[in-house]
């Protein structure tokens, strides 16, 4: 007993918990998923399980992704990604209700199945469907060897390493990693990045980790934050553009290992629902960094001040704006737009993360959920 006990204290490297240790490796698993891959001298991704696919890639009228829980938000961040950059249309599919309802497939698609364990049995069955249709699949997987890599036709792996603990965190931030990468190299193949843009957007990429270290960095802030708000029973994340996905992951975050009811919101449909449910002792969680919606945003603060609400927000390092509104203001540093979805998350696993800690709950097994689900 004992001996087991020092063991699994061994194994979290002197965390409290698995999540804790695994949100803290982000800097070393978002730059495994990325090295190798990116030569921003020259403007280039290399994709080696992708290379055989390029054709296909170029020639493809659309691709559609087919993932589960957090991999299907790490989807909707490659949707964005993939759209803007590579100008191909994208659709993000829960892979449990595109395998039971007849979906179109054309031969010429590409779809790309994500998932963390490479086992989920959803996301097998809807890759079988649309193989039998003809479509070219794609992986992205953390686990080698497992059943969806020997599914596919070829992919990319994750190097996150293994995650313990249930509720996924360093496996979302490389599946947005990768999905970023294939971004970057379908507008490659297909020409719409100018070779100059490409630079620039890699020698940022490999930037990320360091700034992914300074959020981490927020920690502290983070734990008066959720001494605060700990005894809630509900809260809303708001997030517009790739800040969309980021507000999903973290509500889902929130519920899964706190109990906390969370939903997370696209910023501005906020007021067609759950604006009815703000009062005073409503958390709402909002991404306002400085980019193209900000403006946006801080119109969506002031509906939720005039309600009463309490803002915890995400901003870039330096704002003052929303820092005048929000009654926390949690700072990540300055990235393009693209590389938002990387920082943001971080601090939202963590307050998840603080919150569960205070409320005795059992971060790295929370009840009722599994790992890795393998029965439908
Ligand atoms: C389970 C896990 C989630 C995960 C989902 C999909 O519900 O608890 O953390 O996001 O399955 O798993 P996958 O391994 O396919 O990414």
């Amino acid at each position: 007993q004992e001996l087991n006990l020092k063991l699994e204290m061994l194994e979290k490297g002197g965390y409290d918990h698995f999540m804790l240790k695994e949100i803290y490796e982000q800097p070393r698993s978002i730059y495994d998923s990325m090295r190798g891959r990116i030569y921003p001298l020259e403007g280039k991704v290399q994709l080696g399980g992708l290379v055989e696919y390029s054709e296909k890639l170029r020639n493809a009228n659309r691709i559609i992704i087919v993932a589960c829980g957090t991999s299907w938000h790490a989807g909707l961040v490659g949707e964005y990604l993939i759209e803007e950059f590579a100008r191909l249309p994208v659709e993000v599919e829960y892979a449990s209700e595109f395998r039971y309802r007849n979906p179109v497939i054309y031969e010429n698609d590409i779809v790309i199945a994500i998932s963390q364990s490479g086992e989920t049995a959803d996301t097998m069955a809807a890759i079988e469907l649309a193989k039998e249709k003809g479509a070219t699949i794609l992986g992205i997987c953390n686990v080698v060897g497992s059943s969806i890599p020997r599914l596919t036709h070829g992919g990319a792996y994750t190097h996150a390493g293994p995650e313990i603990g249930v509720a996924s965190t360093k496996a979302f931030t490389a599946q947005v990693t990768v999905l970023t990468l294939i971004a970057f190299y379908a507008a490659q193949i297909k020409g719409t990045l100018s070779q100059s843009k490409l630079t620039s957007l890699l020698t940022e990429l490999e930037s990320i980790p360091s700034l992914v270290e300074k959020a981490l960095a927020t920690n502290d802030i983070i734990v008066k934050i959720a001494e605060e708000f700990k005894d809630s029973t509900n809260c809303i994340f708001l997030g517009r553009g790739t800040g969309f996905p980021v507000a999903l992951e973290g509500a889902l975050k929130l519920k899964e290992i706190s109990y906390i009811h969370a939903e997370g919101y696209p910023a501005a449909e906020m007021k067609h629902g759950p604006i009815a449910l703000i009062d005073e002792q409503m958390p709402v969680i909002v991404i306002a960094t400085k980019n193209s919606s900000y403006e946006k945003v801080i119109s969506n603060i002031q509906e939720v001040k005039a309600r009463k609400g309490k803002i915890i927000a995400i901003v870039t390092e330096g704002d003052t704006e929303v820092k005048n509104m929000a009654d926390y203001v949690i700072e990540i540093p300055h990235a393009d737009e693209a590389f938002l979805p990387l920082l943001a998350t971080i601090p939202l696993q963590l307050i998840s993360y603080h919150i569960a800690v205070m409320r005795g709950c059992n971060v790295d097994q929370p009840r009722n959920l599994a790992k890795s689900v393998t029965v439908e």
